[in-house]
């Protein structure tokens, strides 16, 4: 196994997908095996609002949340490359989307609703989800985001395999993209 250290990666990689689709486990993998920092979006609006995101919610309402939302990823954009993990509803702002698209590589983390219900079902963590049917919600999400998502760069399929497994599938596709692109990632540990 080479133990080369990638140094290359030209732009922040940027994954997107509805809650429990796994942006932050296959992120923190991603980032490792590219030696890149990992930074979770959710955690640095938290980090900016000294509060936390169910607190957001409860205290200022969605709008607010959206708005520091959009804001934190805009500065996060700006700094040094990186791997991004943002929450769900990140994506689906024009502003954010455009800006993504222009300064970074988005990847789609992309799970069937049987996953993300079970995934999102084990923490009770989600304003979104709370108080609600938890899959008529998410099925609307879906109708809702779904457009917005395959606007990304690349889309990833997450199952029940193991994650590093998709981190793997991943690094080859992101491969293949950065080598259309004059770039290439050989060199990273597998
Ligand atoms: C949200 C997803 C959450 C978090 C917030 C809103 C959404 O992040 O940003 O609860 O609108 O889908 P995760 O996707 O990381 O759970």
């Amino acid at each position: 196994m080479s133990t080369n250290k990638l140094s290359h990666i030209p732009k922040t990689i940027v994954l997107v997908g509805l809650m429990g689709a796994g942006k932050t486990c296959i992120g923190k993998r991603l980032a490792r095996r590219l030696g890149l920092p990992f930074v979770d979006a959710d955690d640095e609006i938290e980090k900016a609002a000294n509060c936390s995101i169910d607190d957001i919610f409860e205290l200022y309402g969605e709008a607010a949340f959206r708005d520091g939302e959009r804001r934190v990823i805009a500065r996060l954009l700006n700094g040094p490359v990186h791997v991004l993990a943002t929450g769900g509803g990140a994506f689906v702002n024009d502003a954010t989307r455009a800006q993504v698209k222009e300064t970074a590589i988005s990847i789609w983390i992309r799970a069937d609703i049987e996953l993300l219900l079970s995934r999102t079902g084990r923490r009770n963590n989600r304003p979104l989800l709370k108080n609600t049917d938890p899959r008529k919600k998410l099925e609307t999400l879906i109708a809702e985001r779904y457009p917005a998502y395959e606007q990304a760069d690349i889309v990833i399929e997450s199952g029940n395999e193991f994650p590093d497994v998709t981190v793997d599938q991943t690094l080859d596709t992101l491969q293949d993209l950065l080598l259309s692109l004059n770039h290439s990632i050989a060199g990273v540990p597998r």
